[in-house]
């Protein structure tokens, strides 16, 4: 007599569980995976809601400089920080400002009481030995993380690395440019985002 094969109760029984395995798995890994795209919206509405701001390099090789945004404290320096443009140029106040702030950092022993050039170059313009300083931006930058030839960084922190508090400010160097540019026929920000 001729049987037909016949699956074993066992066999049977490992099918099922192996397909309940089966659902279990495909149901957690879907599981995982709402984790993570509910993760990545959130991320994706913080970065939204934060103001995009203009991004520094260094005037030595153009590679990103990271300034702390809370350094940027003031009305103006905040405007700057988003527009990239200077809001003291041609403002009476903050020149004056910038007279006093540029004496204090001794910017005047190297670059002279007009900003007309000592030991250090001309600041008046128009034109550079980096031609990114016709900008406020670059300007910025040049002061705030110095030159490859001769100028060391000025920002706050930079200056002096035992002192994290010693060097310029964002909103104090906004008036030093802003000084230096009403001695020159540039105001910077022509090309503001450059
Ligand atoms: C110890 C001397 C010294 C002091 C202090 C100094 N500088 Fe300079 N600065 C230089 C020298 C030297 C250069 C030229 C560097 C180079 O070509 O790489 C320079 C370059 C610059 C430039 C670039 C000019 C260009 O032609 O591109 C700017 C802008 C500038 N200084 C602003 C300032 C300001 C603002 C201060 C004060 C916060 C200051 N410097 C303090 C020596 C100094």
């Amino acid at each position: 007599m001729a049987t037909l094969p016949q699956a074993s109760p066992n066999a049977t029984l490992r099918a099922k569980t192996s397909l309940a395995l089966l659902v279990l798995v495909t149901g957690l890994a879907a599981c995982d995976k709402q984790t993570t795209a509910s993760g990545e919206s959130s991320a994706k509405t913080e970065a939204a809601a934060s103001t995009e701001t203009i991004k520094f390099v260094t005037t030595q090789d153009g590679s990103p400089l990271e300034i702390k945004p809370e350094l940027f404290d003031t009305p103006a320096a905040k405007e700057f920080l988003v527009t990239g443009k200077n809001p003291y140029v041609g403002k009476e106040d903050a020149i004056a400002a910038g007279k006093k702030i540029f004496q204090l950092y001794s910017c005047t022993q190297c670059h002279g009481p007009e900003a007309g050039g000592q030991v250090g170059p001309a600041l008046t313009g128009p034109n550079y030995n980096y031609a990114k300083d016709a900008t406020n931006k670059g300007m910025f930058e040049t002061v705030w993380h110095g030159t490859n030839g001769g100028m060391g960084a000025k920002g706050k922190g930079l200056m002096d690395p035992s002192d994290p508090n010693n060097g310029i400010t964002p909103d104090e160097l906004l008036k030093v440019i802003a000084w230096i540019r009403s001695h020159g026929q540039l105001t910077g920000n022509e090309d503001a985002a450059s």
